[in-house]
This record gives structure tokens, sequence and C-alpha cells, in this order.
């Protein structure tokens, strides 16, 4: 499968939108949150995109001044996924944002995505209990580098 990672921007509003309505459901980001993921200064957005679809996304959150960053969201379509992109679209985010530790919250039933972490170098720091609005509880994951 041949994908691009790509910078994305407020034209991806629509796109973005339909990613985390298929990738959350009833979790997706409210419409703010989208666009303030697509336009915020200093925040990563990069979109991985398959003859001109967007399939997959990853926002991040860097803090210089702290030394850390936070993966916002990542997600690829239902159709797209086991080929790479998830880890690509990590990697990428983990290169934009220069500071020694970048962190991330997971659903704790979220095997998928706490597999591709693990294999990604991240490990569990802390357990946040209820911390979703479903009363699931999150783990803390990070990556020192
Ligand atoms: C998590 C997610 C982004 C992974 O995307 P993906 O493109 O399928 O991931 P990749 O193909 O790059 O896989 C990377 C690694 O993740 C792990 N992984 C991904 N899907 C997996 C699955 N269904 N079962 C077990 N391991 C899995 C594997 O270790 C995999 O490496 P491998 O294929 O070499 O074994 C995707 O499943 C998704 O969008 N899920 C819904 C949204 C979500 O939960 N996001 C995370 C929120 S914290």
């Amino acid at each position: 499968m041949n994908y691009q990672i790509e910078q994305a921007s407020l034209l991806d509003l629509n796109a973005l939108r339909q990613l985390e309505q298929e990738c959350f459901g009833e979790d997706a980001w409210p419409l703010l949150d989208i666009i303030a993921a697509l336009t915020f200064p200093g925040e990563v957005r990069l979109k991985a995109v398959v003859d001109g679809e967007m399939v997959g996304f990853v926002g991040g959150d860097p803090h210089p001044r702290e030394g850390l960053g936070w993966i916002t969201t990542i997600g690829v379509k239902t159709a797209f996924r086991r080929l790479g992109i998830g880890k690509a679209l990590l990697e990428a985010c983990e290169k934009q944002m220069t500071v020694p530790i970048i962190r991330l919250t997971v659903r704790r039933t979220n095997l998928e995505a706490i597999e591709m972490y693990r294999n990604a170098g991240y490990v569990e720091v802390e357990l946040w209990r209820r911390y979703y609005p479903s009363g699931e509880d999150a783990l803390l994951l990070e990556k020192k580098r």
C-alpha cells in the first residue's frame, strides 16, 4: 500500500471529522477540538494519505519548556489498518516533537493501540481510574529518548 505522510491543515476539517467518528464513535472529539488540532500554533498535525484520501491522522502537543510532549490523538481508518500506517504516523509525530519525553493516554481495553505503543517503546507509568466519560480507566504511557 502506497501512502504519504503529510502536514494537515484546516482544509482537512471534514475528513478529520469523519476519521474521528470512524475511529472513536461517541468519544470522537467535538468540532472545536478538531478545529484547534488543525490550527493551534506549535501543534503537530500529520495525515496519512492514500490516493488523495486521508486515511489516518496523528496530533501532537509539544511542551518544550517542560521537556515533554503529548500524542493527543491517533487513528487509522478500519480498511487501512495493519499496514504500518499507525506506526509511521506515530514515528513521524515523535520526530516533529523534539522533546525528551513523550506521553499519551489510552483506554485500558484498547489492546491494539497498547500493543502498538509497547512496540514503539512506551511503558505504563500510571493508571487513571474512570478517566474517560464512559467510566473507563486510562493508562498513562511514556517514552523517554
Ligand atoms: C491503533 C491504530 C492507530 C493502529 O493503526 P494501524 O495502522 O493498524 O497500526 P500498524 O499497522 O502501524 O501496527 C503497528 C503495530 O501495532 C500493533 N497492532 C496494531 N493493530 C493490532 C491488532 N489488531 N492486534 C494486535 N496488535 C496490533 C502491532 O504491534 C503492529 O505491529 P505489526 O503489524 O508489525 O505486528 C488503529 O488500530 C486505530 O485507528 N484504532 C482506533 C483508534 C485508536 O484506538 N487510537 C488510539 C487511541 S489512544
